[in-house]
């Protein structure tokens, strides 16, 4: 029996795509370092510092550690001026119908994600009181596909693993679901999910519950 759904956020909840895409693609050009979609699809879900050791197999020089976090810090000033442009006309198709049926329903709704910037970016689309967790980057030490980020979700909640469901776009968002014990579901082609769904606003969760 399914308590609680931990949700990733960015790519479930609200596309931040686009935007770690041109704060990448903005740090890399200036780097003269090559940068596509297709290597920024590779850094769903992610950490920041190992999205950077992604992005750098294409430069020609070396960067010292010191550089490495300038080169972070960088990108990610000019993440925060892309997010604060978001509201809550960028919750995804279906999500918020999503987590209203849930919560109607008695199950608790938390947050699983990688992101540092999890606070802003729920503030940015009205939802900093909804959930009943948040477990983000700023409390863990090891980022997905380690399942830290969940365990610690569900303990903030109070639930066992095993009754935790969680959603994901990331590959290595679902080997963290399922490393940590929890029954897990795919949106947007993440692979190797107990479940695959197009989007949230094509099933509703309740039946998987
Ligand atoms: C994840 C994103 O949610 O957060 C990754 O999918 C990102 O692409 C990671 O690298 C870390 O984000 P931030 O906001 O802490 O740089
Ligand atoms: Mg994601």
């Amino acid at each position: 029996m399914i308590k609680a759904v931990i949700f990733d956020l960015d790519g479930v909840i609200v596309s931040t795509d686009d935007c770690h895409y041109e704060a990448w693609k903005k740090m890399a050009d200036e780097e003269d370092i090559y940068f596509d979609k297709t290597i920024n699809n590779r850094l769903r879900g992610v950490s920041r510092m190992e999205s950077l050791e992604i992005v750098l197999e294409r430069a020609t020089k070396e960067y010292s550690e010191e550089e490495k976090l300038q080169l972070a810090e960088r990108k990610n000033g000019y993440y925060k001026e892309f997010i604060t442009k978001l509201t809550p006309a960028d919750i995804l198709p279906g999500a918020m119908n999503t987590l209203d049926e849930l919560r109607a329903n008695g199950i608790k709704v938390a947050i699983g994600s990688s992101s540092k910037n999890t606070p802003v970016i729920l503030k940015q689309i009205g939802l900093s009181d909804y959930f009943d967790a948040v477990s983000d980057g700023n409390n863990i030490t090891n980022s997905k596909p380690d399942p830290e980020v969940f365990l610690k979700a569900a303990d903030m909640l109070d639930i066992p693993y095993g009754e935790c469901m969680i959603v994901e776009d990331a590959d290595a968002g679902i080997e963290a679901g399922k490393r940590a014990g929890m029954k897990t579901v795919s949106v947007h082609g993440a692979k190797g999910a107990d479940i695959e769904i197009e989007d949230l606003s094509k099933k509703s969760l309740i039946k998987f519950i």
